[in-house]
């Protein structure tokens, strides 16, 4: 790759251009504030800002549990099933300018079903915009069942049993919400069942939880993928092992810095992972609330970081490797890489 060969300019133009996979986004996180707005109007809800300008005043975070107590009261105007479609239309609209041919996303039903929402209405509104997505837009999707970890075991296992008559319709589960005190362990046994009965894993860990809680999603709860797991970073003997065996990261640079994990985004620790060859790419997580949809979070992290297009083939290529699809797909995907780096001499 000549790398040399491409201005900062051109880089950019060509973060924005390459295909990529989006395999980290909350679809309760692309809500904007006018869709909250909008649908609070529909389905005649109260909100506590009087519009959609004080709404985005108090997006001003200072941790994980600041910004998820905000994206709860938002996520209370989703009723209907048509609530669920438009936002995720919405969100595939939006990934789609910015080239991202794949994405799995994650949704949070216990948001919902602890407001009398059913299952099905959040299953099958989101469902629907992933099918509308793939024939209007081209791009492919899948869905991830996140079980809210602040929430027991027995919750999680409820959930589980609710979404079952869905099952054709997601593809894994996952653990988000308030990450510290809530470890991984608590959820071994609902991981368990839910690779019995043939999903996927993923566990958000080391986002603002120690080292510790990534060694115990891989080794207790056995999930393939990490969210986040910046946290890496403090423990050589993790680092070694996630290098070792290409676990995926899924790193979030706008989140990280707009819930301080990072004070900026110039001390982000990506081009220390890619350097030592982590099988890391980028994600938007909540970007209605973060400042940034995918080629945000390129595009600043870029400019922020001493990375190159080398980085950014990387990453795509990593995020590619790292989605749950067959291999034939992602040579697929590979090939488009290849001939968008070449028709910008890259
Ligand atoms: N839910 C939505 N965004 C999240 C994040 N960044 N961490 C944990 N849970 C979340
Ligand atoms: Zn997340």
């Amino acid at each position: 790759m000549n790398v040399a060969a491409i201005s900062p300019e051109r880089l950019s133009d060509l973060l924005r251009a390459m295909p990529k996979a989006e395999l980290h986004m909350h679809i309760e996180g692309s809500l904007e504030p006018e869709l909250i707005f909008a649908l609070a109007k529909r389905n005649d809800v109260r909100l506590r800002y009087k519009s959609v300008e004080e709404l985005r005043a108090a997006y001003a975070f200072t941790d994980l549990q600041s910004f998820l107590d905000i994206y709860y009261a938002g996520a209370s105007v989703l009723q209907q099933p048509q609530d669920f479609y438009d936002m995720a239309w919405a969100y595939f609209q939006r990934a789609k300018t910015d080239n991202v041919v794949h994405a799995e996303i994650f949704f949070d039903p216990q948001t919902h079903t602890a407001r009398q929402v059913s299952m099905r209405t959040v299953i099958t509104g989101l469902h629907r915009a992933c099918v509308d997505a793939q024939a209007q837009l081209g791009i492919s999707s899948s869905l991830i069942l996140c079980f809210l970890r602040h929430l027991s075991e027995e919750e999680a296992f409820d959930t589980l049993e609710e979404a079952w008559p869905f099952k054709d319709m997601f593809v894994g589960v996952g653990l988000d919400s308030s990450e510290r005190g809530h470890p991984p362990e608590k959820f071994e046994r609902v991981f368990k069942r839910a690779a019995q009965l043939g999903f996927k894993l993923v566990a958000h860990a080391g986002e603002e939880g120690p080292p510790a809680y990534i060694w115990s999603a891989l080794d207790v709860l056995k999930v393939q993928r990490i969210d986040h797991g910046v946290q890496a970073i403090h423990d050589e003997a993790l680092m070694a092992r996630l290098a070792k065996e290409r676990i995926p990261l899924t790193v979030c640079p706008l989140s990280n810095q707009k819930l301080c994990v990072f004070p900026n985004l110039a001390d982000h620790n990506l081009g220390q992972m890619l350097d030592q060859g982590l099988c890391v790419m980028l994600n938007s997580d909540d970007p209605a609330y973060f400042g940034g949809y995918l080629n945000e979070n390129f595009v600043q992290t870029f400019a922020a970081l001493p990375l190159n297009a080398s980085h950014a083939y990387q990453l795509a290529c990593n995020s590619f490797e790292a989605s749950f699809v067959p291999e034939a797909q992602k040579q697929v995907w590979r090939a488009q890489l290849d001939d968008c780096f070449q028709q910008f001499g890259a």
